[in-house]
């Protein structure tokens, strides 16, 4: 049996673009405030059955919590029905629902009769809330004085306490310290357990995997995806991922006209430019680094991968003399500046023999698995001589991204397997 049922339901705000009009102007004027239509949720259907946990996952204003609003009746929608079954508590905003100036226990009376419970109800329970919320020593003060942490305790002992059929939670968790976010975790386990349906928003994706018997993924107000937990949260990072790509491409290409409009434009060699003040760059420059492209091996350019992806890194360079065996060179650091890896044409036996004056061309460097673990990461990318004099030197000047599909933690993601055998 379904405990949560929307059909084609449909939320749509009014953004007032101009606010300007007076009292006076719009009763004598009869001038109206401008607005535009905003779609929050646009035709969602969705049926929750009995005891199922199910999680919200997707970007800032794609729509849960406009969502889960619709489902405590804090909100109605435009259009399309809305069924929930049973005794319904909810979590949503923080603070929501507590009057400031009341003390965290008046708060409890006030907020468990909302929900349902009577006076003697709630007073056999009292003592359970206040010993779960660990605020003992706080209960006599008014929720005012509260921290964002000691808010979430109280709201959230007692949302569980009054033993909900559905209970409603959208993110506050996060504001708790650890200790009681994994208190948390276990309760509402429990409550799993026993048969309470639970929907649960949140963009700690771990533990929408750990809780979660479903994950709904929306994205500007309609469902993409709605599956297993693993299912939806991979292809919900791999999305991540490209649109944190498009972004970075963007940002660098505004940072690279900057430069671009800095840099002189003499296109002779210029050994003053030795001196040009750059933290992160340096060398004679007689051989020069002119662009630095990620990609990925279609051609594709990229700055956001996912581990275990292809990387290809084409160092464009100019010439200004001849140049005898040139040695090009990348190193990879965390953004704590750890080295992860460091290599060049000379340590590989890539040998090239050559470089005469005004040649241009492009060195690649291939990297078929990337195989680091999730993080920021910063590439430098060389050129000097045999003996380590620098023709050019970009150090840690180029960014990118990896994320991983799955758990590991670390730098490298070293090859391996498991294997077990009984003596
Ligand atoms: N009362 C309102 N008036 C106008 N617009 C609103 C209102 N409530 C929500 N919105 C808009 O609806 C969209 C969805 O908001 P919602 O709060 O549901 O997002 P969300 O998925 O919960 O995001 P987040 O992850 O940031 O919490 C947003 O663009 C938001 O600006
Ligand atoms: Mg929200």
């Amino acid at each position: 049996m379904d405990a949560i049922s929307i059909s084609n339901v449909t939320k749509t705000f009014k953004i007032f673009t101009e606010r300007s009009s007076t009292l006076k102007d719009r009763i004598v004027k009869g001038r109206k405030n401008k607005y535009q239509e905003f779609c929050a949720l646009n035709n969602v259907s969705l049926n929750i059955e009995k005891g199922q946990t199910v999680g919200f996952i997707g970007r800032n204003g794609s729509g849960k919590s406009t969502l889960l609003k619709l489902l405590t009746g804090i909100l109605y929608p435009d259009s399309g029905q809305i069924r929930v079954s049973g005794k319904v508590s909810s979590l949503l905003e923080l603070g929501a629902g507590f009057h400031p100036d009341f003390t965290g226990r008046e708060n409890i009376f006030m907020n468990a009769a909302i929900l349902g419970l009577t006076k003697k109800e709630i007073k056999k329970k009292l003592d359970q809330i206040i010993m779960f919320s660990e605020l003992k020593g706080y209960i006599d003060n008014p929720v005012r004085n509260y921290s964002s942490g000691m808010y979430m305790r109280l709201a959230f002992s007692v949302a569980i306490m009054v033993e909900p059929e559905v209970l409603l939670i959208d993110e506050v968790l996060a504001v708790g310290d650890a200790a009681f976010q994994q208190k948390c975790m276990d309760q509402l386990r429990n409550m799993k357990q026993k048969g309470t349906t639970i929907v649960f928003v949140s963009h700690d994706l771990g533990a929408m995997e750990k809780l979660c018997d479903r994950v709904v993924w929306i994205n500007k107000g309609k469902i993409v995806e709605d599956d297993k937990p693993k299912k939806v949260i991979d292809k919900y990072l791999e999305y991540l991922a490209i649109e944190e790509d498009k972004r970075l491409i963007e940002e660098a290409g505004e940072v690279n006209k900057q430069i671009e409009v800095k840099q002189d434009s003499s296109d002779s060699f210029d050994t003053n430019k030795e001196n040009q003040h750059d933290e992160q760059r340096w060398g004679n420059r007689k051989v020069e680094i002119t662009d630095v492209i990620l990609e990925d091996f279609n051609g594709k350019k990229k700055m956001s991968f996912l581990s275990g992806d292809e990387l290809l890194i084409r160092i464009h360079y100019k010439s200004w003399g001849f140049v005898e065996n040139p040695v090009f060179g990348i190193a990879i650091h965390t953004l704590e500046h750890v080295h992860c890896y460091g290599t060049n044409t000379q340590i590989d036996y890539y040998k090239i023999d050559e470089l005469s004056v005004n040649d241009v061309g492009e060195v690649y460097f291939k990297i078929p698995q990337l195989n680091l673990c999730g993080g920021t990461y910063l590439l430098t990318v060389a050129i000097h001589d045999e003996n380590g004099l620098q023709y050019d030197f970009h150090d840690k000047k180029y960014s990118f991204k990896v994320t991983s599909l799955s758990n590991e933690v670390g730098i490298v993601k070293i090859d391996h397997h498991w294997d077990r055998s009984e003596f």
